[in-house]
């Protein structure tokens, strides 16, 4: 069956691409539009220009000319289409941090609103979507025309879960200024809220601020137990046992207790940054300094997994030493290497003159844009091959079930540090590895 409602989204990245196959496949016909010719290229043969499990399946089933494909869903890059065709228009693009400031670029957005305000047809909705500084949906309310309503749905989708998390949001958040904008989305979101996700109704400034403060809750918590680790390392304490110790509380709860070298990605890092920089302009700075320790216990993190190598490698020099980096993404079934805590760390001790040789599964072609001058290998067997000491730096599923001691044979040394507490110690060191990790005492 096809649903009455025509629905646009603008700007194809993780989100857009993401949230325009999963209209979709709610039955929607569904009208992509990205200023980049090579993306709508691409998406219209149904693929992605990034690795995010599930989605090319999901835009195979629907991308118009595909064989056998519901052919729902279409990409342009003509405004003119897009306005022509939306009852409703989903706003996607991103709001990076700013180039050596806190605060977030509004570029893409404002620009997106305003081709979008020449070309909507009366009577359509405007869904903003993108991570924006409170305050952003009451002004370019203004920027539409008159009979064009906006609305304010906040995404929550994580990378590597993006079909799934967008399928099935453990809630649906809108913020709206009548009943007519909420009427159109309990339509569009039907299927999901059918299915039990809870759909909350507020205002512009609240669905705004749920998303950011979401993420620093989250950021909150990762920065916690690592500062618990650090804690655990002076006293000798063991920082795993205690978040699983804490986690069965479940007012506290155990998910993003893992404590390790800390966040990175194209979202938590910044959108911490930017909520800050929003709350001084608002005169409430006050009230998040404590994001200003989140983000530097986050940063020490990456320093004190450098000092932790130099310390395997004998305490002084990395000169001439052989490093092997497990892990370039900020997190696993990924390709995003932006702000990754795995590369940071693999370029700081690069500066220091180690000989670092970097091995992921999937984003080994953005870390070579990113830091060419690293060494890279095409397995891990490969990177450990000749290494004086092993960093394990991004939790793929790959790294656990690598075979201990097939790698002890190729490494100079069998020192293994694990960055994120997410190797199976007994194991490596049944095969002769000295394993140690953050926060966690040594064997
Ligand atoms: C995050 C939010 O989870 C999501 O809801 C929001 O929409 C966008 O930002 P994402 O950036 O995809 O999603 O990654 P996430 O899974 O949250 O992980 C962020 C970072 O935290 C990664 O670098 C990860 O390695 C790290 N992390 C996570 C920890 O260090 N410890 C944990 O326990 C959990």
């Amino acid at each position: 069956t096809r649903m009455a409602l025509k629905i646009t989204v603008i700007g194809t990245g993780y989100l857009g691409a993401t949230h325009a196959a999963a209209m979709a496949e709610l039955g929607f016909e569904v009208l992509g539009l990205d200023v980049v010719p090579e993306k709508i290229e691409l998406l219209s043969s149904g693929r992605v220009p990034m690795y995010e499990p599930g989605l090319e399946e999901l835009l195979a089933r629907h991308v118009a000319g595909i064989e056998g494909s519901s052919g729902r869903l279409r990409f342009t890059t003509s405004w003119e289409e897009v306005g022509a065709f939306g009852d409703v228009h989903f706003v996607c693009v991103n709001t990076p941090q700013k180039h050596g400031e806190y605060a977030c670029d509004m570029s893409y957005v404002d620009a997106a609103f305003a081709s979008l305000a020449k070309v909507v047809r009366e009577g359509a909705l405007v869904v903003g979507k993108s991570t924006v500084p409170v305050g952003s949906a009451e002004r370019l309310a203004d920027v539409l025309p008159e009979g064009v309503e906006l609305a304010w749905n906040p995404e929550f989708l994580r990378e590597g879960f993006a079909v799934n998390d967008t399928l099935h949001p453990d809630r649906i958040v809108v913020g709206v200024r009548g009943e007519r904008a909420e009427k159109t989305l309990r339509e569009v979101y039907a299927g999901p809220v059918g299915e039990g996700s809870p759909f909350v109704v507020t205002d512009f400034p609240t669905a705004e601020l749920v998303k950011t403060s979401a993420n620093s809750f989250l950021a909150t918590k990762i920065s916690f137990i690592n500062a618990m680790a650090e804690v655990c390392e002076a006293a000798g304490g063991d920082v795993a046992k205690l978040a699983e110790a804490i986690g069965h509380d479940d007012r506290i709860g155990a998910k993003f207790l893992r404590a390790g070298i800390g966040f990175g990605g194209g979202c938590l890092p910044k959108d911490i940054r930017a909520f800050m920089a929003r709350a001084g302009e608002l005169g409430a700075d006050q009230a998040l300094t404590f994001l200003r320790e989140i983000d530097s216990i986050n940063m020490r993190r990456r320093g004190q997994m450098v000092e932790m190598a130099r310390e395997a490698l004998g305490g002084s020099t990395f000169l001439g030493r052989r490093v092997a980096v497990l892990g370039a993404t900020f997190k696993p079934d990924s390709d995003d290497v932006r702000d990754s805590p795995a590369l940071n760390v693999a370029g700081q001790i690069h500066l220091q003159g180690g000989q670092v040789t970097v091995y992921d599964p999937k984003g080994m072609d953005n870390a070579r844009r990113l830091f060419p001058t690293l060494g890279y290998a095409d397995s891990a067997l490969e990177a450990v091959r000749g290494a004086d000491v092993v960093l394990h730096l991004t939790e793929w599923r790959e790294f656990r079930e690598l075979d201990p001691a097939a790698l002890a044979e190729v490494a100079a040394s069998r020192v293994i540090l694990d960055g994120r507490n997410a190797l199976d110690a007994e194991r490596w060191r049944a095969a002769g590895w000295t394993y140690r990790a953050m926060g966690r005492p040594r064997a």
